[in-house]
């Protein structure tokens, strides 16, 4: 498959989420797509430099990072599928409202016109605060699918979920076959 794999903000689960795209990049071919905040911030989770050297050797391939970029995904139906992990609460609002005004954002519009699928790894504090209504939004569209999450310490981040990212693979296939992987709601 060519898949495209999109990184947003969500900077502490990114030593997560570098080996599935390893693990994806031995059976297909991966586009890496970087938002702007992937893409230009450092943190003490790594500097972008490095982030952005990692996901270009396991993908054998630059990381998309500009509108311009992205932008041919739909029109020349670059991918089969297009994986956001990890997805921020920020990037969960825009989407819920049509807003594409990044690359990760511009990347899903694009890919979406042509009705394949879109799988959301999400990974944000405010999961089961503010963004509740994104991710409630966005599980009643089409042709969007989620990597099954939960809360990842209810007594000291009571509103944060992340993925399990592990099933990315697994939801991956699934969205394929235009199924949701369940359980999508995990134990904490
Ligand atoms: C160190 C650090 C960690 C962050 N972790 C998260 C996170 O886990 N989830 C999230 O939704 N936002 C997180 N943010 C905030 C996002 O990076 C910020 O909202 C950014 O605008 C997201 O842009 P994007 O969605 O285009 O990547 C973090 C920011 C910093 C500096």
């Amino acid at each position: 498959m060519e898949i495209g794999f999109a990184l947003c903000g969500s900077f502490c689960t990114f030593s997560q989420v570098f080996p599935i795209m390893e693990q994806l990049a031995t059976e297909h071919h991966l586009t890496p797509i970087f938002s702007p905040a992937a893409y230009g911030t450092d943190t003490r989770f790594g500097t972008a430099r490095e982030h952005i050297r990692k996901a270009a050797e396991i993908c054998c391939k630059d990381p998309l990072y500009t509108l311009a970029q992205v932008e041919p995904i739909g029109p020349k139906k670059m991918l089969d599928v297009l994986v956001v992990a990890p997805c921020t609460g920020n990037t969960l609002a825009k989407l819920a409202h049509g807003i594409a005004d990044t690359s990760v954002t511009m990347a899903v519009k694009s890919h979406l016109r042509n009705g394949r699928p879109v799988v959301l790894a999400v990974s944000t504090n405010d999961a089961l605060a503010v963004a509740a209504e994104n991710i409630g939004k966005l599980l009643a569209r089409r042709h969007i699918y989620f990597v099954p999450f939960g809360q990842d310490d209810a007594t000291k981040k009571p509103t944060s979920m992340i993925s399990d990212f592990s099933k990315i693979p697994q939801a991956v296939n699934a969205a394929m076959e235009g199924r949701q992987l369940q359980p999508i709601l995990l134990e904490g």
